[in-house]
Parts: structure tokens; sequence; C-alpha cells
């Protein structure tokens, strides 16, 4: 169980990135954020592993609050994926993969994941493992990525929009290889999104952002799909939500392909 309680982050008197966000994820949960560009996603992500400090708040996985742990250690228990796959340089792919950092003896013993979980999101050790990260397309990159997070075998995993660049087939096709690994897995998981349809497909829960993390709603793909957030987010996001398929108008909803059951 994650549990965010009032976290905000403060970048000086003026620059406010998230302000009093509440938010819970239950165990095996997929919990997705979705908002504007700049309303404070991957500032939320990056407190959960205190990549940054948060100004005030309480950070809590499985009753314990984050803030007073060691965060070497803390780590190891949460897989990230960054927004643009973030690869160790100098390092081939199956290091990348297999080489976690603050990967613990107990993790690394229970198998190689490189091999395993490079497969599962599709790239062939055989013809991927021994390249730089450099000689691989954005898209493989973002792979290797969600390859590498996984590897570690950690309960909780943060994504920051893990397969925002490849085209629609192959991330139709590693969303439904996501999701089988989910249901085996049960991680718990904060994961974002600019795509809504993604939002809908693998999210439990879907969080609607705006402006400095505020959370306008906070459901189901279902309920959030027959009842859309309230007028105040829409033309605070406006046009970047439309584009991104939110159906809120009747004729919109009407047409969406695929309606959350
Ligand atoms: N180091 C920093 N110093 C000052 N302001 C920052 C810093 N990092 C982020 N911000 C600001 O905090 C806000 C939230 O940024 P964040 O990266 O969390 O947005 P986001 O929701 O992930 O956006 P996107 O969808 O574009 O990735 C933005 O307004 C950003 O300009
Ligand atoms: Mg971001």
């Amino acid at each position: 169980m994650i549990t965010l309680e009032r976290i905000s982050k403060s970048y000086g008197p003026d620059n406010m990135a998230v302000a009093e966000l509440s938010l819970e994820v239950g165990d095996g949960e997929l919990a997705v954020l979705v908002g504007p560009s700049g309303c404070g996603k991957t500032t939320t992500l990056r407190m959960i592993n205190r990549l940054i400090e948060p100004t005030s708040g309480r950070i809590l996985i499985n009753g314990e609050n984050v803030l007073d742990q060691n965060p070497v250690h803390m780590r190891r228990g949460i897989g990230y994926v960054i927004q643009q796959g973030g690869l160790f340089p100098h390092r081939r792919i199956f290091d990348n993969v297999a080489t976690v950092r603050g990967c613990s003896a107990g993790q690394r013993a229970r198998g190689a994941p490189g091999e395993r979980v490079a497969e599962l999101v599709g790239l062939d050790p055989a013809s991927y493992g021994r390249r730089f990260p450099h000689e691989l397309s954005g898209g493989e990159r973002q792979r290797v990525g969600v390859a590498r997070a996984l590897g570690a075998d950690p309960p909780v995993l943060l994504m920051d929009e893990p397969f925002g660049a490849v085209d629609p087939v192959t991330r139709g096709r590693l969303q439904n290889q996501f999701l089988e690994l989910q249901h085996e897995l049960k991680k718990s998981i904060v994961f974002v999104t600019h795509d809504i349809e993604e939002a809908a497909k693998l999210g439990d829960r879907i969080a609607v952002l705006s402006t400095v993390g505020v959370l306008e709603q906070y459901d189901t793909p279902a309920r959030c799909w027959a009842d859309p957030p309230p007028r105040s987010w829409r033309t605070s996001w406006g046009r970047t939500a439309e584009c991104a398929g939110w159906p809120w108008s009747r004729s919109r909803r009407a047409t969406w392909p695929n309606p959350p059951a």
C-alpha cells in the first residue's frame, strides 16, 4: 500500500510544483496519473522514491514513512521507469537490464531477470543484448527501461510515460504484455500517461490531476468515463485533454473505441 498524505513540493514562493496531494494505492493496484504538462506528475513520482525531497507531507509504503528511511535501501523496493528511458549509456543492454543499481543479493539470486524480462517486453536478448543504448531507437530504449525496472522484482513500481515513444501497434502489444505480467506479479504501481485510453486500459484507478497536483478525480476507469471530471479541470487542460481523447462530450463518448467495462 502506497499512501501519500498531503505531500507538497515547492521550488520557492512563486513556484509550487505539487500542493498537498493525498492519494492511496492499494497492494497490487495500478493507479494512473493523468493531467496537463507541468501539473506535477513526475514530481509526485520522484517524491515517492525520494529523488525529490517533499517540502511537506508524509509518504507511507506499507505503513512506513519513506522519509524516515535510508533512501538507498528504500529504493531497492521501488522500480522506476523514467520519462526518457534513463539507461546507463556506457553499459550494454543486457547489463543495463540485469545490473539494477542497488539490487540486493537475494533479488539477484531469484534468477537472471535480464533475459526473461527483456523477452517479456519484446526485445530479443540475442540481437539487442550486446548493444549500447545509443544503438537503439527511442522506443526500444524505453522498453529496456521497463525491463530494467522489472528486473529487480520490486514490490512497488513507478512508471513515467513508459510507452510514450513507441508506435500505436507496439504500444498496444506492450500494454497487453504488461497487463499479463501485472496479473501475475501484482505490483503496486503508479503509472503516468498522457494517453487516456492507455489509462483506461491499464489502470485499476485513474487519478485526474490539474495544476499543482490538485486531485480532481480518483476513480475506476468505468466511473471516470461515466462521470468525467469537473468543468474547472476541463478548462484548465482544455485542448490537450481533448487531443488525448478524454471522452467528455456525449458525441465523443459515443464514438470512444474502448469504453471501460
Ligand atoms: N528543479 C525544478 N526547479 C523549479 N521548478 C521545477 C523543477 N522541476 C520541476 N519544476 C516545475 O514543477 C512543475 C511540475 O513539473 P513536473 O515535471 O512534475 O510536471 P509533469 O506533470 O510531469 O509534466 P509533463 O507531463 O510535461 O512531464 C512544472 O511547472 C515544472 O516547471
Ligand atoms: Mg513528467
